[in-house]
């Protein structure tokens, strides 16, 4: 394709995919101007700041970041003091300037709403808006995300603010969409503990369970005599001399991610009336182990977008005592969740709102990406699902918190160290086009990621290093190498359309689920799960039949026994099947007893040495596989590579580890991302003739792949 601008581009899109039948949302068909079809805009843009620039500089800045070949923007989503000087006073001025600029410059713009950081008179006005942590202690304001999700007054002044800018720009041709909020979870402390969440949790209650008698019963309550005779009664979970009821601890869980969703669902409602043409997302962090159940928060939006800093985690990891060049190994494989975490949650392309372009922290740096990792974050982002990125932030701030945060741009305005590299990927991006960005992925199993799951077993996690986040991450770092695609899916979703299912830790489990889960199995799937399998049912009681509960036929085992370990791990010996060296057991160990189930591993040391460790049970025209022991490493990737294989799932191409391999496709192309997390270059085998997408060169046998470089292969 030839240099064109992002309006020839957009339509050159749009016809193509109006060509292929493809049906467009109004916002798409307001952004392309072409009703017939299309895959939506292109979204290759950076966040951008006209409140914290100086007005003389808004000219310079559209033409450059329009000369840098970015398509768009987000901006004023901390802006609420300049946009609402004084409660019920609107200034919008400013921005309509700003945004004028930009239009004129050929940058669209994503409005985003500012209830993350409300101005000085406000909560001076309504101090009670402030929430109140999980210690019970009020906040304050001065940061940012300090405020309470169920607040009718904060709701009502967040509402008015997102109304008077949705009135002002819903008919400005330079705006597309909007991003609610920012990072619903971000706080020091996520969760609320106010008195408005105790009275709007006990409303939430009532609307769950009808009676206080359902309350009493479902919860226990008559232990340690928590028995309510009035809703008004029931507590939050605050420090209270002993540890919670661990129903209504994970009901609170509950309350409070539907307080966030329905806290958004105000101003979605609002903008869908006002400005139906744009389209609305918002802006989360990425993986999925969160306060907020990502799955209810994004449920109506248009797409999924979320923030993305690789580099920002390593610095974290590094704070909590890990070492080493985590960049090439650990945080990949979490990223990489991520990624298929936001394109699983609506089972479509994600936007990346916010990328890391340079040095990231606040009080401390990151480590300065290398030369070619942000190229290939972003391309892993790509890789995975994603139709757009924007790049964090256009300049860096020489004011406010995040001075240490490097965008685009340096203090001085001149060009960062990533600046061209963001360029080049851009351009590269924008001649793979929409087909490509906005393309299908291809997923033959799925990692099973619940939020019930994770935080119940945070209340009461049974031992302490025992993480669901960290078994997750370890199981999908498992799977992945074994083969090209997983899906994350929840207790929503339909499992026909895999080969196997990773299912770890499902400590909660309801019954309707473990049907399911028989059903798949059933009908030919392979269920692969782990201890502490459907300890407890979904309103947190323990299930009184014997363990794993009601999926004990399925799995065609029960557990003789469950053991936490702290000292002297057992060892675990692999049948024929699973062959190979003896196995450490981490923290867990379910000790099983097979009813129909066939054994593969053994406890080989400590009191339970020669008890079943893993089982596989045949079951309908599917395989259920019991893993009772905590692996890690390579012991978990060859037991769960083992099943991957017997499944019928073969990888395209061969990589070596550090290198990650993905396919997007559409009904008529299909194309492999290879992708070296590694700063040397590595070689993979090319079973066949390829041409590279982004170069056009060809590729066969054994091909070098530099160091955190990027193919994207289509088949000759
Ligand atoms: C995100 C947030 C941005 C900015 C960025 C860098 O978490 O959405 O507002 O703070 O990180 O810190």
């Amino acid at each position: 394709m030839g240099k064109l601008n992002r309006r020839q581009f957009v339509g050159a899109s749009a016809t193509m995919l109006s060509a292929a039948g493809l049906h467009l949302p109004m916002w798409a068909q307001a952004v392309t101007g072409n009703a017939a079809g299309s895959a939506g805009p292109l979204l290759l843009g950076v966040d951008y700041y006209p409140d914290q620039t100086a007005e003389s500089l808004w000219e310079e800045d559209a033409r450059k970041i329009s000369e840098a070949g970015l398509t768009n923007v987000r901006i004023a989503e901390f802006a609420w003091a300049l946009m609402e000087p004084a409660e019920g006073r609107f200034d919008f001025a400013w921005l309509q300037r700003s945004v004028d600029i930009l239009h004129r410059n050929n940058i669209a713009v994503i409005l985003g709403t500012p209830s993350a950081a409300p101005p000085p008179w406000l909560t001076v006005k309504y101090p009670d808006v402030v929430e109140v942590n999980e210690k019970g202690e009020k906040l304050r304001p001065g940061g940012r995300r300090f405020t309470c999700p169920t607040n009718a007054t904060y709701r009502r002044l967040s509402l008015a603010i997102a109304t008077e800018m949705a009135k002002t720009f819903a008919a400005h041709p330079g705006v597309i969409g909007w991003q609610i909020d920012n990072e619903f979870t971000l706080g020091s402390s996520p969760r609320c503990y106010c008195d408005f969440c105790r009275a709007g949790f006990q409303a939430w209650l009532r609307s769950k369970y009808g009676t206080l008698d359902r309350v009493n019963h479902t919860w226990g309550t008559n232990f340690w005599s928590q028995r309510y005779t009035d809703w008004a009664q029931i507590p939050v979970p605050l420090p209270s001399g002993a540890d919670p009821n661990p129903s209504l601890a994970l009901d609170y869980g509950r309350y409070q991610s539907f307080a966030n969703a329905s806290f958004l669902g105000e101003q979605l409602a609002m903008l869908r009336k006002l400005c139906a043409k744009h389209f609305v997302t918002t802006n989360n962090i990425g993986v999925p182990y969160d306060v907020i159940d990502a799955r209810e928060l994004y449920a109506h939006l248009d797409f999924v977008a979320f923030d993305n800093y690789p580099g920002f985690f390593d610095m974290l990891l590094h704070q909590g005592g890990q070492t080493g060049p985590l960049l090439g190994s650990v945080i990949p494989t979490t990223i990489a969740m991520q990624h298929d975490f936001g394109r699983s949650i609506l089972r479509k392309p994600f936007l990346i709102m916010e990328e890391q372009s340079g040095k990231a922290g606040q009080p401390t740096f990151s480590p300065q990406p290398e030369p070619g990792q942000v190229r290939l974050w972003s391309y892993q982002a790509v890789a995975h699902g994603a139709m757009g990125i924007n790049y964090f932030r256009w300049d860096t701030a020489t004011l406010g918190a995040e001075q240490y945060w490097h965008g685009m741009l340096n203090h001085d305005r001149s060009e960062s160290p990533a600046f061209g590299e963001i360029l080049q990927t851009v351009k590269e991006l924008k001649s793979l086009g929409p087909e490509f960005l906005n393309s299908g992925y291809e997923a033959d199993s799925a990692l099973y990621f619940d939020y019930d799951c994770s935080w119940a077993v945070k209340i009461q996690p049974g031992h302490f290093r025992l993480s669901y986040p960290e078994q997750a991450t370890t199981w999908y770092g498992a799977a992945s190498p074994s083969h090209t695609g997983i899906d994350l899916i929840g207790p929503g979703s339909d499992l026909s359309p895999y080969k196997i299912v990773f299912a770890p830790l499902v400590y909660v489990l309801a019954e309707s689920q473990a049907d399911k889960i028989r059903q798949y199995v059933k009908a030919g799937g392979v269920f692969v799960t782990s201890f502490r399998l459907g300890v407890k049912t979904e309103s947190s009681q323990i299930v009184g039949t014997p363990l794993p509960g009601f999926l004990a036929d399925v799995m065609g085992v029960t557990l003789e026994d469950y053991v936490p370990i702290y000292a002297q791990n057992p060892h675990v010996k692999f049948n024929a099947m699973l062959a190979g060296a003896d196995a450490e057991c981490g923290v867990w160990a379910d000790i099983l007893k097979p009813s129909t189930a066939e054994v593969l591993a053994t406890y080989s040391s400590g009191q339970h040495g020669g008890k079943p460790a893993i089982t596989l049970n045949r079951f309908g025209n599917g395989k259920a596989v019991y893993v009772g022991a905590d692996l890690r490493g390579p012991d978990l990737s060859k037991v769960l590579g083992a099943f991957v294989s017997s499944a019928g799932i073969k990888r395209p191409i061969d990589v070596p580890e550090g290198v990650e391999l993905t396919v997007r496709k559409n009904a008529n192309r299909r194309w492999l991302c290879v992708l070296n997390h590694k700063s040397e270059s590595q070689t993979i085998n090319l079973d066949g003739s390829f041409k590279d997408a982004i170069t056009g060169q060809s590729h066969s046998g054994a091909t070098e792949i530099a160091g955190y470089g990027v193919f994207v292969l289509e088949r000759t």
